[in-house]
């Protein structure tokens, strides 16, 4: 027996807490009975339906690394019509689903999987994963701000308390007045990195992931992506066990 969010996941439909998102909004049925209730527990060839859908199980696990345009959303659906993530991988004969988000006007690495699991380690905070972003920004950044992002601001209004792990100038142009800037982080709050950013007076024009650990997109052209490699794959897993490189 596993709780039904588990099972879910198990069989690549989504991740464990977008499961419990979809219980809570009535849209599971198992043996045709709407499930709301996070601690149920059943077989795991048990027969669930997600809005109305037969959930199939589907053992083979796929990993991509998409570099993700500006002005696409990261979500499967999108009630105003605009482009997602899933028109990209229409070819795809399984669901794939994003792990985590990246705003709407952010461009950049994303993983898309069927692997609830897998999904769930990277999105969890015990794990630390880290995320790269180069950001475009107005005028000339000061050293001063690069060790404010480093030794941290307050975001949001709890004042939560976030710093980068670490952050850099990479190029001021002067003819533009902007400078391109790095910084590395592994939380993951709503607009985390353009929060800080206003945190430390910077202003932002355009925000790119370039990585997410050791997954670099510079190798991925805009809208398109790569399957990860197996090592890429135990390389995280290592991670997850608590076996970080430095
Ligand atoms: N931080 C942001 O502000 N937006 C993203 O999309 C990702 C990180």
């Amino acid at each position: 027996m596993n709780r039904l969010q588990k099972i879910i996941a198990a069989r690549g439909y989504c991740s464990r807490r977008k499961a419990e998102e979809l219980m809570a909004q009535g849209r599971v049925k198992v043996n045709g009975n709407v499930i709301t209730e996070m601690g149920s527990s059943f077989e795991d060839d048990v027969e669930i339906a997600i809005d109305n859908k037969p959930l199939v199980s589907d053992n083979e696990k796929y990993y991509y690394l998409f570099h993700k345009p500006r002005m696409v959303v990261t979500t499967l659906q999108d009630p105003q019509d605009r482009r997602t993530v899933a028109d990209f991988f229409k070819s795809e004969k399984v669901r794939l689903y994003p792990v985590g988000r990246l705003d709407y006007d952010v461009s950049g690495a994303l993983i898309m999987t069927n692997d609830g699991e897998f999904a769930d380690y990277i999105m969890h905070p015990r794990y630390g994963i880290r995320k790269t972003y180069q950001a475009l920004c107005q005028g000339k950044v000061s050293k001063y701000q690069i060790r404010k992002l480093m030794s941290g601001v307050n975001i949001d209004d709890d004042n939560y308390f976030t710093k980068a792990l670490d952050a850099g100038i990479l190029k001021y142009d002067e003819e533009t007045d902007t400078s391109i800037i790095f910084l590395i982080i592994s939380e993951g709050r709503k607009h985390h990195v353009k929060k800080m950013l206003i945190a430390a007076d910077i202003v932002l024009e355009k925000l790119k992931r370039i990585a997410i650990e050791f997954l670099n997109i510079a190798d991925v052209p805009s809208g398109k992506y790569r399957p990860l490699k197996p090592h890429e794959i135990k390389a995280l897993y290592g991670i997850f066990k608590g076996q970080r490189r430095n």
